[in-house]
């Protein structure tokens, strides 16, 4: 999806990745929905030579580093993956970006940086703090960028701090399709509408929300995308201007959030879920899950101010794109 809105930017991409949480076929249909070939290259961030054969093959402007492990449960059970992937990764892509001069980077963050907010909506300056290992290494990241800024004032480094993702492309042929076992509460709604899985459980009906039920910012993941445009059209943007000038003035360390600046809740999003597919969502209310937070939202004013970037889509829109990709492809990916 990400290739689909750069291409359409105007950018030329390199794809790189380990494939490990992803499939080929999803590369195929970018390839078809663009009408070329998407210059692909199986690898691993963490494999240096590999990198550097790759940046040296390419005149690059910069990366958008997706090139993280994802799963809260995960980084629990396995903590040394996540430094290892997430965070030693990081450290060999900005080692190879700084030995060939690419000094532009989009990073993918997270609202998890913001762990409990003290007030809603959250901006970019609130207190950051996470409890889990996959927050705790995004917010490691955050902060070797911070460093790396202040080392060196040429690096312009971009955290894009995502709320929560949802939705697929809307022609239906490419949304997410993980190898391990979906825990978001979309995956969760949609497994209930076709049949696998016999209710929804909802953690909690006593939040202090509109409704009982938790809070949250949901994105479609095509704003999103157009997010990262806007990102790398403010960095291109910032060269042209130094180029211009005949000045160095760098963007520093840049966390900007990508969200709605909208919350919806639990019942919300099942009813918007209803309305969409026709299809019964019966739900059960339980406890509240073990360090859920109960309402998250973000202040979307920097995005727009800075990046000239906002959120277009609803939340029906995200609701219809993952049914479309969810019935067009109930195997996900795997067409065999
Ligand atoms: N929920 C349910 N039932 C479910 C699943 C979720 O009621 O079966 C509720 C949760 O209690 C919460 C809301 O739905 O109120 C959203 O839950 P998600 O798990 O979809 O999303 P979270 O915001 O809790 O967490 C997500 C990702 C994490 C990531 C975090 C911050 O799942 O991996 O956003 O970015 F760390």
């Amino acid at each position: 999806m990400q290739c689909n809105a750069l291409h359409e930017a105007g950018y030329d991409i390199v794809v790189y990745d380990n494939l490990s949480n992803s499939s080929h076929e999803a590369i195929n249909r970018v390839s078809m929905l663009i009408g070329q070939p998407v210059e692909f290259i199986k690898g691993d961030i963490r494999d240096a030579e590999s990198l550097k054969k790759i940046f040296s093959a390419h005149h690059f402007f910069g990366v958008i580093h997706f090139a993280g492990l994802k799963a809260v449960g995960e980084s629990v059970a396995k903590p040394l993956l996540y430094y290892n992937n997430n965070v030693s990764g990081t450290i060999t892509l900005l080692e190879v970006m700084k030995e060939h001069s690419v000094k532009n980077l989009v990073f993918s963050s997270s609202a998890t940086v913001y762990g409990d907010p003290e007030s809603l909506p959250i901006d970019e300056s609130s207190k950051r703090s996470c409890t889990n290992p996959y927050g705790q290494r995004k917010l490691t990241v955050e902060h070797i960028l911070e460093d790396l800024a202040v080392s060196d004032d040429s690096w312009n480094l971009i955290a894009l701090r995502y709320f929560n993702p949802v939705g697929a492309h809307p022609s239906g042929e490419i949304g997410e399709d993980p190898n391990d076992i979906p825990n978001n509460l979309m995956s969760y709604i949609f497994q209930v509408a076709v049949g696998k899985l016999d209710k929804l459980i909802i953690f909690g009906n006593d939040c202090p929300t509109v409704d009982g039920t938790g809070v949250r910012d949901f994105i479609h993941v095509t704003d999103l995308a157009q997010g990262h445009v806007a990102a790398l059209n403010y960095l291109d943007k910032q060269a042209s201007l130094n180029e211009d000038s005949m000045t160095q003035n760098s963007v520093g360390f840049l966390p900007i959030n990508l969200g709605t600046g909208k919350g919806t809740s639990v019942l919300e999003l099942v009813s918007a879920f209803l309305d969409v597919s026709g299809q019964a969502i019966p739900y059960q209310f339980t406890d509240r899950r073990a360090g859920d937070i109960a309402s998250r939202y973000a202040s979307a004013d920097k995005a727009k101010t800075l990046l000239g970037w906002q959120a277009e889509l609803l939340i029906t829109d995200m609701c219809q794109d993952t049914w479309r990709w969810q019935s067009m492809n109930p195997n996900g990916y795997n067409v065999s």
